[in-house]
């Protein structure tokens, strides 16, 4: 990664907001900018305070902004309630918001739906009804594990609305992922669909659901509500399984929405740490919100003329901020897609912009890159053949974006006539944490630049110390922040110890590596831990490391990542096998054999771009594998560090050799 964090450094380029972006802006200019953040500075109870009475609707309100008592377990607005869905549609109904498109479906064929807000408050209330007929009630856990859809953001808001805490889990995972999360939450329902549809392929769904309930564990759950999406052949339970469209029939299309704590938990969502197991990340309803919405409202400097496009999936954390709640929160018009980019051609995303007159555009480096590499290739579906005017504002997540990547959509995509938001948050923070404003901050490419209002982040030593402009170091938040993770899910010790270190002063630690520069902009230099950034998907090393060793031709594996051009960063596994080292076609079979492994244990997402087999791997004579060295090999560069310490230097030839 070094010179790639070089190349990034040296970057001075620096592209003043456009004039039309500043005027009539909720943040415009850097002085409107610096005034918010003196204010939060100054008195940050008081701060949050306006902005949670100016922006959420409560059914009781909160008398205590922030309690510190249990810190790091933060409670924002602890006794106030609210209900999330109402703050999302009921309060849209009374005003002209009730007869907008809240949202454009595009099927992965093309097919368009389109869903107003008082349309879409029906649905969700005749499936809530539907779900509290069935017996299912406030403070149960559903795992959603359905394809992009008006339906899966029903099922969303539908479970805000009675306050079951939802748990989607992305299509992509296997069963067995599946099945981890449905036993880690105590499931008592599943929500999923048929098939799902993804460039002309049909996937099963509900197919992976019986699978990860036959493995045991969920044995809590007592209903499977299943969208049908295609029609395809499914197996059915008797009196556990039943239609999504029938439990919503013959409904009232009006369900009191349950006053909730502000701190009742909203979703629990898995992502990867350190360890071998996912982490639960728990929000609580009032404070993500109120994060979706005001993150909305600054960062794409929201306006009622917008269509709003983020093409993330409601799998990530990304599809819940920035799809399910912050965007019906604001009352804007959104586009939600089914398919992915490439199908039924490379110009699709930019096909979608044109027909939907899309306004504001949200994707991910990696999605970028790839187009990028697609439009030379076919050189008709570069985003030059189409009409992009539309867009004013255009946004990267997930992962850094490299200088060339960045040039590449501000050109092509904005025409050099919007600017390019590069987004930098977590699961953990809700919502964005560093970001750009359009009306405000002076774009430097491959910078994510400044902190929102309200978010103190630094760049801190070991010690918790801040280090100097120009040095790098971990990235920190000094002070709490309403959208922030409450706990892990059933393991509050993991969250104190992942995320608020005892030498780190109290401070939250993103497990990122960044820089400041003289401008005091943000540098992000990417994962501190043993997290691997595959497409903006998070995967953890001991995750990958514990499939692999649990195929049973598997004796030890170690997994590292290495830079890839597309993906950002791309799995190299390196495995000792108990059988002899395999050679020529046998070792390319059973590399095949263990990649279609580890995608059955986690998902497709999650398979080694290289396996490498050795006979051992390098280890220190204590036996700790050397990574870093690891690190080097899976580059295709020469290992010139000090190999004294290790017990088997030889073995660094044989690992050398890719499959
Ligand atoms: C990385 C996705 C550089 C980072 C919203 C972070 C980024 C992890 C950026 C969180 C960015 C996200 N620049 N790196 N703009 N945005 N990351 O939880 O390493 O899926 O810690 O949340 O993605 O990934 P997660």
């Amino acid at each position: 990664m070094s010179t790639e964090i070089e190349s990034v450094l040296i970057e001075n380029r620096v592209f003043q907001p456009f004039q039309n972006l500043v005027e009539g802006a909720a943040i415009s200019g850097m002085q409107a900018y610096e005034a918010l953040c003196d204010e939060a500075r100054k008195s940050p109870d008081a701060f949050w305070d306006r902005l949670a009475r100016e922006n959420l609707v409560w059914q009781k309100p909160y008398t205590k902004v922030l309690d510190e008592s249990e810190a790091p377990f933060y409670r924002w607005f602890g006794d106030g309630q609210l209900n999330v869905s109402a703050n999302c549609l009921d309060k849209h109904l009374n005003t002209p918001t009730a007869n907008k498109t809240a949202l454009i479906f595009e099927s992965d064929d093309g097919k368009v739906m389109t869903v107003t807000y008082k349309a879409l408050h029906a649905r969700v209330c005749e499936f809530a009804n539907g779900l509290k007929a069935l017996g299912h009630k406030t403070g149960e856990r559903a795992i959603i594990y359905m394809p992009m859809s008006i339906e899966a953001v029903v099922a969303m808001q539908a479970c805000a609305r009675l306050g079951i805490i939802h748990s989607v889990v992305f299509g992509g995972f296997s069963s067995k992922s599946l099945q981890e999360r449905a036993v880690d939450v105590g499931a008592t329902l599943v929500i999923t669909a048929d098939e799902q549809v993804r460039g002309g392929k049909a996937i099963p769904l509900k197919a992976a659901v019986d699978e990860a309930l036959a493995m045991g564990g969920c044995e809590a759950v007592r209903h499977v509500v299943v969208y049908k999406r295609t029609g395809g052949a499914v197996q059915w339970q008797e009196g556990r399984d039943v239609w999504m469209h029938d439990a919503s029939a013959n409904q009232p299309a009006e369900c009191e929405p349950v006053a909730l704590d502000a701190e009742h938990p909203l979703f629990i969502l898995y992502t990867s740490g350190s360890t071998g197991k996912p982490k639960g990340v728990q929000h609580a309803a009032a404070g993500f919100l109120l994060w979706a919405l005001l993150t909305v409202k600054w960062t794409f400097d929201s306006k009622d003329s917008d269509v709003f496009w983020c093409t993330a999936d409601v799998g990530w954390v990304t599809g819940h901020t920035y799809i399910t709640y912050g965007p019906l929160a604001a009352g804007l018009t959104q586009v939600v897609f089914e398919g992915i980019p490439t199908y039924p051609n490379v110009g699709r995303f930019w096909e979608m912009i044109q027909r939907h007159k899309v306004t504001v555009f949200y994707t991910a480096p990696t999605a970028i890159r790839s187009l990028t590499k697609a439009a030379e290739s076919a050189p008709e579906y570069h985003p030059r053949e189409y009409d992009l005017g539309s867009l004013r504002i255009i946004g990267s997540v997930g992962e850094p974006i490299n200088p060339e990547a960045w040039m590449w959509y501000y050109t092509n995509v904005g025409r050099e006539r919007c600017p390019v938001l590069d987004t930098w948050w977590q699961t953990e923070t809700g919502g964005h944490m560093i970001t750009p404003l359009p009306g405000a901050t002076p774009l430097k490419p491959g910078s994510c630049t400044l902190p929102l209002p309200g978010i103190e982040a630094a760049v801190v030593d070991e010690s918790g110390a801040e280090v100097g402009r120009g040095k790098g170091g971990f990235l920190a938040i000094k002070r709490p922040w309403p959208g922030m993770i409450r706990t892990i899910w059933n393991d509050p010790e993991r969250f104190k110890k992942s995320y608020f270190p005892p030498e780190l002063k109290g401070y939250y630690l993103a497990g990122d590596g960044a820089q400041r520069d003289t401008d005091g902009y943000f540098w992000i230099m990417g994962r501190i831990d043993d997290v691997i950034n595959v497409s903006g998907h998070r995967l953890g090393t001991m995750e990958v490391e514990s499939a692999l060793v649990a195929h049973e031709t598997v004796a030890e594996a170690a997994v590292v990542s290495r830079p890839d051009a597309t993906t950002g960063e791309a799995i190299v596994a390196f495995v000792v096998l108990k059988q002899t080292l395999p050679a020529g076609e046998d070792a390319d079979r059973i590399a095949k054999m263990l990649r279609d492994w580890v995608a059955k244990e986690i998902g497709p997402i999650a398979k080694p771009k290289d396996i490498r087999f050795g006979e051992n791997l390098p280890k220190t004579r204590s036996g700790k594998i050397m990574r870093r060295l690891l690190r080097v090999v899976a580059k295709g560069e020469t290992v010139t560090q000090d190999v004294s310490t290790l017990e088997n230097p030889a073995i660094l030839d044989q690992l050398s050799q890719a499959h």
